[in-house]
């Protein structure tokens, strides 16, 4: 079965604890929280005092993906805020090995993320150092995005190198995710599914993560 990492970017932002609450007690075993600079991705969104403040309302796992340029820049701030998890865009800086150095110094577990259009032979170098991969399933930039088949083909590809490498990483999907895309990539190799619109815009969020977690039985 899958964990499901709701992303706050479709949750009611007026309301947010009572919207982390809920998915938490809903079975959310992680909590996705988007980062976008205005400049990698054409959106703004949140910074880190976001995650300072949702720390301390829950114990779900906090997943800070950081669609950011140069995103050494914040690495420490994310870290410092509470985070569990930092993400960083293999596209989004030339010393991909540093930024994953840092967030491994800072003791937080060290994902690397590929767009759709970047191959898998991208990120081979570092996938020995990280803790998880994220698969982009769909550009990034925005919430409520249709589904790309065509990334499942990587899923497989990193699935069959984690098991060839002897290597211990999580394979998360994001963008899209729904209790039908869902499947094909968990057949794949994925362990982790970001669901942002799916979950928050539906009038019973936690049916939803149910439904997906009952997808990938
Ligand atoms: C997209 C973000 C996603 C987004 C997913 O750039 O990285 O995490 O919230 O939204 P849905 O699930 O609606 O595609
Ligand atoms: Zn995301």
């Amino acid at each position: 079965m899958i964990k499901v990492a709701p992303s706050i970017l479709s949750a009611d932002y007026v309301n947010l604890q009572r919207d982390i609450e809920k998915v938490d007690k809903g079975g959310a075993e992680v909590l996705h929280i988007d980062i976008m600079d205005g400049q990698f991705v054409p959106a703004l969104s949140y910074g880190p005092g976001w995650v300072k403040a949702i720390r301390p309302i829950t114990d779900m796992t906090l997943d800070v993906h950081m669609m950011v340029q140069s995103p050494e820049r914040f690495v420490d701030q994310f870290a410092d805020a509470g985070a569990d998890i930092i993400g960083v865009h293999v596209e989004a800086t030339p010393h991909i090995h540093r930024a994953l150095q840092m967030i491994k110094n800072k003791g937080v577990k060290a994902e690397v993320v590929i767009n759709p259009g970047t191959p898998v032979s991208a990120i081979t170098p570092v996938l020995y150092m990280v803790d998880q991969v994220l698969v982009m399933t769909v550009n990034p930039g925005f919430g409520g995005q249709k589904f790309l088949p065509e990334t499942v083909k990587k899923i497989a590809e990193l699935n069959e190198i984690k098991k060839s490498e002897g290597l211990d990483f999580d394979i998360e999907i994001d963008g899209g995710v729904n209790e039908h895309t869902v499947v094909g990539a968990y057949q794949a190799g994925a362990t982790v599914a970001v669901a942002g619109s799916y979950v928050f815009d539906a009038d019973d969020p936690v049916s939803r993560i149910k439904a997906i977690k009952d997808a990938t039985k």
